[in-house]
């Protein structure tokens, strides 16, 4: 069975709570991106997809003057509670007019659909000269979970395809649609991170693939979520029980031009 990447505004939640307890590692990994962006003291960047605001707080320390938008409500209050200027926004509704030196996002993009909707909201939320830097889920991205998802709902006679959240680009794809908008694309690296989790892979299932699992009856879900443990953990998990995920990262860092 093929892995769509495709867009299908299927639910996801957020809680504060539990994604600090089952994702922490996403702020903690976000740091070489905050490097290719090299924030300066007194620039107005924008954290798009900024979550509970821990990298946006970075941004503050560097002395950049920091909006964060997201599309969680709860996400919101989590940055809002650190002090930061956070807002409720759709990344593909973004309505800033040249408002920032810079547009940043980790592992956030991936969640955002249509991307032209997206990367013409960041072109227009940039000044002349400004720079969009990201990094988000590339193509291959957690593809043996995504696989025995999709297996495991067949089994039970769910077509998992229609459920898939995330749009995954390849490098080429990405650059395309960037430049596409006027972007001039001066990196784009996609990779393979293997990244270990705080805990068991129930953790994350239960934090990132909610479209799937919610897919089950509640009665039948934990057997599902034991049934696509048990099949991961000999990809997955180690000797020692630590689980790792098959991350793929696509990272980038483009311009828009002094005449854009
Ligand atoms: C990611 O950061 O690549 C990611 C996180 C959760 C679900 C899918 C992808």
């Amino acid at each position: 069975m093929g892995i769509p990447n495709n867009s299908n505004g299927v639910t996801q939640t957020w809680d504060p709570e539990r994604y600090a307890r089952n994702a922490g590692f996403v702020a903690e990994l976000g740091a070489p991106v905050l490097d290719l962006l090299a924030p300066r003291a007194g620039e107005r960047i924008l954290d798009l997809g900024c979550g509970d605001g821990v990298l946006s707080e970075k941004l503050v320390a560097a002395g950049a003057r920091v909006i964060g938008v997201d599309a969680s409500p709860d996400q919101v209050a989590a940055a809002v509670t650190r002090g930061l200027d956070a807002r409720l926004v759709e990344g593909q509704e973004l309505d800033f007019e040249a408002e920032f030196e810079a547009v940043f996002s980790n592992a956030a993009l991936h969640w955002m659909h249509p991307p032209e909707a997206v990367i013409a909201g960041v072109w227009r939320a940039l000044r002349p000269g400004g720079r969009f830097v990201g990094e988000m889920g590339g193509a291959g991205n957690v593809e043996t979970i995504t696989r025995v998802l999709l297996r495991t709902l067949e089994r039970r006679g769910i077509d998992g395809r229609a459920l898939f959240p995330w749009y995954f680009p390849a490098p080429g794809e990405y650059r395309r649609k960037l430049e596409e908008a006027g972007f001039e694309v001066l990196d784009m690296e996609l990779f393979e991170r293997p990244t270990p989790l705080p805990g068991d892979i129930d953790g994350w299932l239960e934090t990132f693939a909610e479209s799937f699992v919610a897919a089950v009856p509640g009665a039948a879900r934990s057997a599902f979520v034991a049934e696509v443990r048990d099949a991961l953990a000999p990809h997955l998990r180690d000797a020692d029980g630590r689980w790792t995920a098959d991350y793929v990262r696509l990272r980038f860092r483009a311009l828009k031009g002094q005449g854009g």
